[in-house]
């Protein structure tokens, strides 16, 4: 089962999945009513709220599920706008799918965020450090990585994640999240040939293109678990690292024409707390994590996409 399958991730993760496992093992579920999703229409899709925990319970028992990835959740943008929403969904979402799994043996993947850092952070964020996010959605994912260490230690509940960087990707709009940017960049260029991008041209964060998420994803939860360490509950992994100038100046190159002017509005704070790249060591020796796409590759590839 896939909770909150309509998303960005959930959009291509399902697929994925269905390709993988078969269509007909792969339930999508969601809050959103969009009944031309291919989510919808390419396989099975239960509407399903991550609050309502009896409900969850009981799809859980008719559909036979064995596997969660639990992708529904605010982001940080919409988050910070919404916090009590956000910690209810992010928070009381994670221990419905976490009693779930102590409930009926599920294993699952619940996905962190690099907003989990703080300002005190090493600008090269490491595996381990304090971690003193200044946001709610930060707050939510720090609780989210100690519940899952919590249910694995007192449970045996074999719950993973990965604290993603900002991700690009095409096929499904970016949900409210401050490295939004990174995406619209490439609708606006090839729309309308400008973009006003939210955060400064020197705003440097990690990023990374959806199919090396997707096959982080799918490498993290096919490792046996006699590999996995004690970062189960938010493994750093890196894509790339540029700056909005780096990648205005890269969308350039292959737009001609395209302008970009930096006006960064509250989303701004955010992104500064942030780290600007990523130590992904133990991902690489616990699981054999690689990223695939450089800034070069996911330029190109976002641009093909879009035009095709
Ligand atoms: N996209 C990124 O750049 C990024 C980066 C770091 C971490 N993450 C994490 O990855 C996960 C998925 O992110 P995404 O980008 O796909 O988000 P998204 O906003 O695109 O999708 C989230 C989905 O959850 C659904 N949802 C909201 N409330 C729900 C509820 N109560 N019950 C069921 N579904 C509900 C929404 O309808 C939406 O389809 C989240 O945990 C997010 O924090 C994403």
């Amino acid at each position: 089962m896939v909770t909150g399958a309509l998303g960005q991730i959930g959009t291509e993760l399902t697929e994925e999945l269905r390709k993988k496992h078969g269509t007909h093992q792969v339930l999508a579920t969601d809050v959103r009513d969009l009944p031309d999703h291919p989510c919808v229409t390419g396989g099975p899709f239960r509407y399903l709220s991550v609050i309502d925990a009896d409900d969850f319970d009981r799809v859980i028992t008719e559909e036979d599920i064995g596997t969660v990835y639990h992708l529904a959740a605010i982001l940080s943008a919409t988050g910070e706008k919404n916090p009590e929403l956000c910690e209810r969904i992010n928070v009381g979402g994670t221990i419905t799918v976490l009693e779930a799994a102590r409930k009926h043996n599920l294993r699952v993947f619940a996905p962190s965020s690099i907003a989990v850092f703080g300002p005190d952070a090493p600008k090269h964020a490491p595996q381990i450090c304090p971690l003193n996010p200044t946001t709610m959605y930060g707050r939510t994912k720090v609780t989210g990585e100690r519940l899952a260490m919590n249910y694995w230690k007192q449970y045996g509940v074999d719950v993973r994640g990965i604290r993603y960087p900002g991700l690009i990707s095409y096929k499904a709009p970016a949900g409210g999240g401050t490295t939004d940017y990174a995406v619209e960049i490439f609708h606006s260029a090839l729309e309308t040939g400008h973009y006003d991008c939210f955060v400064s041209s020197d705003t440097r964060l990690p990023m990374m293109y959806m199919s090396d998420a997707i096959r982080a994803t799918i490498s993290l939860m096919e490792t046996p678990l006699d590999r996995i360490g004690d970062a189960r509950g938010g493994y750093n992994v890196s894509g790339v690292s540029f700056t909005a100038s780096e990648l205005a100046d890269a969308v350039a190159s292959r737009v001609s024409g395209f302008t970009c002017d930096f006006n960064p509005d509250i989303r701004q704070k955010y992104a500064d707390s942030w780290p600007d790249s990523i130590d992904d060591q133990s991902s690489r020796e616990d699981w054999g994590w690689s990223p695939e796409y450089d800034l070069d590759a996911l330029c190109d590839a976002m641009i093909n996409g879009i035009r095709d």
